[in-house]
């Protein structure tokens, strides 16, 4: 597996006579790498002749330094884990190489992702798309992958990436890969490396919670139902709910009981804080 910290050591690699021409899929991260993102590099590597993945702790995409500071770093345990896979090559950045010093300059210009801004994550972590289009758009024009490959877990971040390929006319395909759950349920993150013993224990409430109301929702009991699992969440002693919120899962407009819950295209979708770490997940409602 090739390691590549420079646009020119990816150009060289890409231009090599036994790469040209080859179709490439790529597999975009912040590192502090798990199962759900090697399924996302076999996904990769059955549809396209050379996988690349990047590892890139992006600064613009986090409204709070802190997070920032605390995002896990785990190189060499990501290289290890890689290695395992049918993983080409890995272009893992410093700040310096992509944004031109050690802090990224102001935004150069602003993406319109329109209502996705100002929903859920949108509304919740200002700032946050827009960060995660400055960079993409970097990585898709210089990189030129014909595929790149994202979890469901982010499934709001997905709509982005989509809408930022078409309003851009990026021309890369988007495939989307299941969420990862430990046995206990929770979803697979980079930040679940943060979790404090306790909350890591009761982490798992945020899933048993969304798949208990996708079963139990329907357009009468919906509103007690969600401030019912609030209600549990809060009560556990390391965690505290954002939002609990059934939207739509192209618009995320948020659901207002005028139609049938199980017919519709909704979708629950969740931000709880566990032991001052931000996790999230979403499910489908049955
Ligand atoms: O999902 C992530 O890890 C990041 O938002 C991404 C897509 C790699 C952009 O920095």
């Amino acid at each position: 597996m090739h390691i590549l910290r420079s646009w020119e050591e990816l150009r060289k690699w890409r231009n090599t006579p036994s790469e040209r021409g080859l179709s490439l899929g790529f597999v975009p991260t912040m590192g502090a790498l798990h199962a759900g993102h090697l399924s996302l590099v076999a996904l990769a590597s059955e549809e396209c002749a050379r996988v690349l993945t990047s590892i890139f702790v992006n600064p613009t995409q986090f409204n709070r330094a802190e997070d920032l500071a605390l995002y896990p770093r785990t190189e060499d345990a990501d290289f290890d884990l890689l290695r395992t896979t049918s993983c080409d090559a890995v272009f893992i950045p410093s700040v310096q190489e992509i944004y031109g010093a050690s802090e990224p300059g102001p935004a150069p210009r602003h993406y319109d992702l329109g209502e996705l801004e100002s929903v859920l994550e949108g509304a919740h972590r200002p700032g946050h798309f827009q960060g995660v289009a400055r960079i993409l758009d970097v990585f898709f024009r210089r990189i030129e992958p014909q595929s790149a490959f994202f979890g469901e877990k982010d499934f709001q971040q997905l709509a982005v990436v989509r809408r930022l390929v078409e309003t851009e006319s990026l021309g890369v395909r988007i495939v989307e890969g299941p969420t990862h759950r430990e046995p206990d349920g929770l979803a697979m993150s980079s930040r679940n490396l943060r979790l404090t013993p306790q909350a890591r224990a009761e982490a798992p409430a945020i899933y048993r919670e969304l798949h208990r109301l996708s079963k139990t929702l329907t357009p009468y009991n919906w509103p007690a139902e969600l401030e019912r699992s609030v209600d549990v969440l809060n009560r556990c002693s390391t965690l505290e709910v954002e939002y609990l919120e059934i939207a739509h899962r192209d618009r995320f407009s948020p659901y207002d009981g005028s139609t049938d819950l199980r017919l519709g295209p909704w979708r629950l979708f969740a931000a709880v804080h566990a032991s001052g770490v931000r996790l999230i997940d979403n499910c489908s409602i049955e």
